[in-house]
């Protein structure tokens, strides 16, 4: 046991002191300093810097126990309850168009009884909302209810000028701005969707998932947002997703997982529930002599057809990439491929259908096909031994922090795992989860490989 093991507290201020020297010394290193958190977001390569990324993860998880530490228990519990005023207040400053007004203002900020009669809302409501949201670091007060943007604030700004929102179509304002569109969508569909989960979770019996008893449908929300009135809904969440996977997972991720290099020339790989094919994109440049199909349903191949046309035409026409309208709860048109895989498919659904799309590939499988799932691996919160035996994830946080690094490892993942439960009633997984839904649709998990996204990677049984 070393020193610190019997005075957590000091373990946690150890780590504060290493690492915040870490990211000192990347920044210094770099001829620039720790960005302010008075200033708006600015992207450099250090923001997605491993050792800074390593650092900062370190700091933010022992900053947030050392809070839970010390801090009143009785406040930290009534902080922690208020989380649907977080939501609310982000959705409504971003409904308002709060963010563009701001930027337009620049560095000495606005009045909040100018910011609210640009916004066409009540002062006194704003003023409320914007000190709720200051107080959280969201926003600056740069002085007695004059509001300027801060580093988190900058990123609720939308694509569109506030001139282009105001006399462009309501539906496409948030084109182009994944962020704003993610976190209103979170204050609108998610949010009235949330209010359902606990008769939900009580009773899951009456309904496929929360969404559907909040929105009184039997639909599916994809379907949902098609369905016509929905419009504004469909284009925003299409903005809140569009590029995001793109600009998360780097193309290495696929490449280098796809072991493409030991198969032979003109075999073939699935990707089954593949939208327009970004990842088969990625494979087709990383591995040129493989053939390709892409899956999805009929409308997603239309976009997919539109997607290749202007990405690689030759390859779809000379028949390289094949894109094919299919329902993956139908039996599997592609015998014997070479690998099957599945980027973010089955946490959208629960159990007993993750196995019927499974089932599905596996019956059209041959002896050697591989099934790879590309996945969020759920960690437990103590540590795990069978996982950290399989070679997966190598040792937890250090001491005294939780073994998932607590909101700084799982915060964004815990949170999307009930998202998917509240919309889809879908789950992440963990890795006696997935080792589960391999053997009910005869699949043996062998490897599991860490990453941003984890790779599964199943032989028939
Ligand atoms: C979260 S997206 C993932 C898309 C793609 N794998 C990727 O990572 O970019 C889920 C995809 O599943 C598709 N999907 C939903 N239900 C389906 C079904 N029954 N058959 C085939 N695809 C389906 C959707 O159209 C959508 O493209």
């Amino acid at each position: 046991m070393s020193a610190n093991q019997s005075d957590p507290l000091q373990a946690l201020l150890d780590i504060l002191s290493t690492q915040t020297a870490i990211l000192k010394s990347a920044y210094t290193t770099n001829n620039t300093t720790v960005p302010s958190l008075d200033s708006p977001f600015e992207p450099t390569s250090l923001e997605s810097d491993p050792a800074v990324a390593a650092a900062r993860k370190l700091i933010v998880a022992a900053a947030t126990q050392l809070i839970a530490t010390v801090q009143s228990p009785v406040e930290y519990l009534q902080n922690g309850v208020s989380g649907m005023f977080d939501t609310l207040t982000l959705g409504f400053v971003i409904d308002v168009n709060v963010p563009e007004i701001l930027k337009e203002a620049g560095t000495q900020g606005l009045h909040v009884k100018e910011l609210a009669s640009a916004a066409g809302v009540d002062s006194s409501y704003l003023a409320r909302v914007l000190r709720y949201l200051a107080t959280r670091h969201v926003f600056n007060e740069v002085s007695p209810d004059v509001f300027a943007h801060n580093r988190l604030s900058s990123l609720l700004t939308k694509a569109k000028s506030l001139k282009e929102i105001e006399e462009g179509p309501q539906h496409a304002r948030f084109d182009d701005a994944a962020m704003p569109a993610f976190l209103h969508l979170a204050s609108d569909e998610l949010f009235k969707s949330s209010t359902a989960l606990i008769p939900f979770m009580k009773n899951p019996q009456e309904a496929a998932a929360p969404f559907n008893i909040a929105y009184k449908t039997t639909k599916k929300m994809w379907e949902w947002t098609e369905e016509p009135g929905n419009e504004y809904s469909s284009h925003r969440f299409t903005a809140a997703m569009k590029n995001t996977a793109e600009a998360s997972y780097p193309p290495e991720l696929f490449t280098s997982n796809i072991d493409g290099d030991a198969l032979k020339a003109n075999e073939t790989i699935v990707d089954v529930g593949g939208g327009v094919g970004s990842v088969t994109l990625a494979l087709r440049n990383a591995y040129p002599k493989l053939r390709y199909v892409v899956q999805d349903l009929e409308q997603q191949i239309v976009a997919a057809r539109m997607f290749w046309e202007e990405k690689n035409p030759e390859a779809v026409k000379t028949g390289q990439v094949q894109l094919q309208a299919h329902d993956f709860f139908n039996p599997q048109p592609i015998k014997n491929a070479a690998i099957y895989f599945l980027r973010l498919i089955v946490h959208d659904w629960p159990d007993q259908d993750a196995i019927k799309i499974l089932t599905n590939v596996r019956s059209a499988a041959g002896a050697d096909s591989k099934l790879v799932l590309f996945e969020m691996l759920a960690k437990h919160v103590a540590e795990e031994d069978t996982f950290t035996n399989s070679g997966g994830s190598g040792p937890g946080a250090p001491y005294p922090l939780l073994s998932n690094y607590g909101i700084a490892g799982a915060g964004f993942f815990t949170t999307l795992d009930l998202a998917l439960l509240t919309m889809y009633n879908g789950k992440e997984r963990t890795y006696a989860e997935y080792t589960e839904l391999g053997r009910q649709s005869g699949w043996e998990l062998q490897e599991v490989r860490p990453g941003k996204l984890s790779t599964f990677i199943y032989s028939p049984i």
